[in-house]
This record gives structure tokens, sequence and C-alpha cells, in this order.
């Protein structure tokens, strides 16, 4: 049986795999910092949830050494999935400060506590925005990483190299993985599939960028915990693994979807790029299918109606 300790576990990612490591036998433990970068009772929602299930979720941050340390001490963590961040790429236009603060410094945190408990094995979330504006598609973890759109990005790629780092110094065990447009039941308001989604219900008009001219490699959440549970299951040898649908969607082709499944026309207003932003994202997944047997099979006309069926019923329950 493995000590899983999950930060960030009252996100989005952390949440859906806390239940299935929960799931599967795991002992699992989350930390989060409840942070108000999107309604934090959508976080409690998450976390209650966890609670049903038996899934201690302590409220902490990761840049507090003392409360990591403590916790892996005590519980006899055997890994660490560290998700906790801040999250988005436009946000990191408004306030770059949080991105420094929870991925350079929390990061850090977490590293050098790794490194006080040797074998203790961390997989860490990176993010398809190390790509920036990387022109090759599809996006191989050979391509050149090194021109970022958005800051976030940069924290993203920061991580990697200080990962790196520490596996080459310390030999601390690390997996890394690249999630790509992440979507699902208990998503990320902050995202264009569930404000779109929202807005549409509303009868808001929805703001559409680079007049509808980007593409988006969507990965269904289901897809993706089962990509971080076989990491979990290899010793982590500093490798980086893309998680992503391998099937990049068209913007419009993702409000249609939407239009479709709530029975309701959106209004659109088309607008141009925002900074930050990158036209397209599209997941080479060769060796993360050849390595962790990664096989994403969620098409997007499938995994929408998923997300507006939970959106209804967490609408319905008046917690929104
Ligand atoms: N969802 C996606 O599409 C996507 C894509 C690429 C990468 N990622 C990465 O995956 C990870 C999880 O993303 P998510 O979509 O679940 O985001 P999320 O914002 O829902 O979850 C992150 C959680 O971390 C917590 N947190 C932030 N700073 C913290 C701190 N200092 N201490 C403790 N907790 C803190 C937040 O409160 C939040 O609950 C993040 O590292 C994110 O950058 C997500």
């Amino acid at each position: 049986m493995k000590h899983v300790l999950i930060t960030g576990a009252a996100g989005f990612i952390g949440f859906h795999l806390a239940k299935a490591l929960k799931k599967r036998g795991d002992h699992v433990i989350g930390i989060d910092n409840f942070n108000d970068y999107y309604d934090p009772l959508l976080k409690r929602a998450r976390a209650k949830e966890l609670e049903k299930q038996g899934i201690a979720l302590l409220e902490g941050d990761i840049t507090d050494a003392n409360f990591l340390y403590e916790l892996i001490a005590h519980h006899q963590i055997s890994h660490l999935i560290h998700l906790a961040a801040q999250a988005g790429v436009r946000y990191s236009l408004e306030n770059p400060q949080a991105y420094v603060k929870a991925n350079i410094e929390g990061f850090l945190n977490v590293l050098e506590t790794c490194r006080q408990f040797p074998g203790l094995q961390l997989v860490y979330a990176s993010s398809s925005s190390v790509y920036g504006l990387n022109q090759k598609i599809p996006f191989s973890i050979e391509d050149r990483t090194d021109h970022q759109a958005s800051l976030y990005g940069v924290t993203k790629k920061a991580n990697e190299l200080m990962a790196s780092t520490y596996y080459h110094l310390y030999r601390v065990p690390i997996t890394g993985l690249r999630f790509f447009t992440v979507y699902g039941p208990w998503g990320r308001p902050d995202m264009a599939y569930f404000q779109f989604t929202k807005s549409i219900l509303e009868g808001k008009p929805i703001h559409i960028f680079n007049h509808g001219k980007m593409r988006r490699d969507f990965t269904y959440i289901d897809d993706i915990v089962q990509g971080i549970k076989s990491s979990i299951d290899r010793e982590g040898k500093n490798e980086i693994f893309n998680l992503g649908n391998h099937q990049p969607v068209d913007l419009l082709k993702m409000v249609e979807i939407i239009e479709e499944t709530v029975g309701k026309k959106a209004e659109k207003i088309f607008v141009p790029m925002q900074p930050g932003d990158v036209l397209e994202t599209y997941a080479d997944i060769q060796a993360s299918q050849q390595i962790l047997g990664f096989l994403p099979k969620t098409t997007l006309e499938d995994g929408i109606p998923q997300f507006v069926k939970w959106y209804l019923n967490y609408c319905s329950t008046k917690i929104a």
C-alpha cells in the first residue's frame, strides 16, 4: 500500500486523483491553502466530498517547510504528488508575484523537503505552457522549451529545471507531467469551457479570443488521472511526460459541443488574441503511451456532457 500526500488536493486535478488513489487502496492525505484565485466554496465542496470518502484534507501552505516536513514524517509518506500551484495563463499577467510565490518558492520547498526523506518519490505537475511559442506540432518532449509565452509557463519550465537539478545533485526520484488543457466535472471556473457553459446557460455573451482561430488538446480528467496513477507506479528517473489527448480541437468546435449539450446557442463576441495565449497545443504522446501505457480515450463530445451534467447538479445544490 502506498502512502500518498497530494498537494493542491482541493483543486480540480488533485481532488479526482485523491478519489482514484483511495479507491484502489492507497492511503491518501491532501493539503491545500484554499486560496481565492477562484471560488473557495468550490474547493470546500471538493474537500467535503473527499472527507465523505475518508480522505483527510489539511489546510496548509506548501511554502511552510515545517508543515510539510511534519506531515511527511508523521504519515510515513512514500509518494508526494505535487499539484498545488498558481495556475492560469491570463492571471499571470495581472499578478505575477502569486506565481513566483507558489510555483517557485513553493516548489523549492517541496524539493528541499523531499531531499530530507531519501527514497520519497515525487511526481509534479508541469504544463503544456512550457512549449510556449513552439511552432512544431505535435509538441514533443524533445522540442525546445526556452521561449514561453507567459510567466506561468516560465514558472513551470523553472520547476522542470529545478527538479532535474535536484535529481542530479541529490537523486530525488522525480517524474514531471506536462498536462494539456484538462477539463471535466468539478473543473476550474477560470477555464474557457467552464465560463462558456455558465454564460450560455445564463444567456450572457461569450468572448471568443483570436476570432476563434485557436486549437486546444482538451484532455478529460479521467484520462489524466490514469496517466498520473501510472507515473506513481514507477520509480522516478527524472523523466518528463506529455499527458494530452493527442487530438486538438478548434475553439469554435468546443463551443458548438457545449451549445448542443445545453440546447442553447451562444451569443459570440469575437475579440483579438489575448497576450500570453498560444494558437495551438497538441501533445505528442508516443513516449507516454510506450512507457506509462497512457491511452486517453475520451473525446470532447463525450467529456463535455459529463461536465455539463455535473455543473447543472452543482448549481442546483446552490453551493455555486
Ligand atoms: N487544469 C489544467 O488544464 C492544467 C494544465 C496544465 C497544468 N496544470 C497544473 O496542474 C496542477 C493542478 O491544476 P488544477 O487544474 O487542479 O488547478 P487548481 O487551481 O484547481 O488546483 C491547485 C490547488 O492548489 C492550491 N494551492 C495553490 N497554491 C498553494 C499553496 N501555496 N499551498 C497550498 N495549496 C496551494 C489551490 O488552492 C488549488 O486548490 C497545477 O500545478 C497546474 O499548474 C493544470
